[in-house]
């Protein structure tokens, strides 16, 4: 089981930038503008400051090498201090998550 389970696990691990290229990500940037925009620098190329200084903006979250789509996964589900808690659904997350994952990509 666990043999069969370590390809899939390694193919997860590098998956997210080739995922998320294939991804629109204009849904995720409708969300953060509407969700996140007042605390978040969230536009693409916008690297703050920031409407609350502590809240980094995605440009740069998106290039940190701890923001992998997992940790953002998670980041989303859980509450944090200065965050509202905000509850999305799993289309809301996907769609977050390819979006902020896309700024880290070479922009157009
Ligand atoms: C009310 C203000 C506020 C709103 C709205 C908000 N955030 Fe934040 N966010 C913060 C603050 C403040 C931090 C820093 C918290 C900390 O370091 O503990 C943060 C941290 C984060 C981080 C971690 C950044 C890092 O440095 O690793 C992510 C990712 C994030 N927010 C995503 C979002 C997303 C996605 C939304 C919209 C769905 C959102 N936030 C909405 C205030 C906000």
């Amino acid at each position: 089981m666990l043999r069969r389970l370590i390809p899939l696990l390694i193919v997860l691990a590098c998956a997210p930038a080739a995922l998320a290229q294939q991804r629109d990500p204009a849904p995720g940037r409708r969300i953060a503008e509407r969700d996140c925009a007042s605390c978040h620098a969230v536009k693409p190329g916008d690297v703050g400051p920031s409407p609350v200084d502590a809240a980094a903006p995605f440009q740069l979250v998106a290039r940190l090498p701890s923001s992998t789509e997992l940790a953002l996964r998670v980041f989303l589900r859980t509450s944090h201090a200065g965050m509202p808690n905000l509850q999305f659904t799993e289309q809301e997350i996907d769609d977050l998550v390819a979006y902020i994952v896309s700024l880290s990509l070479p922009q157009k």
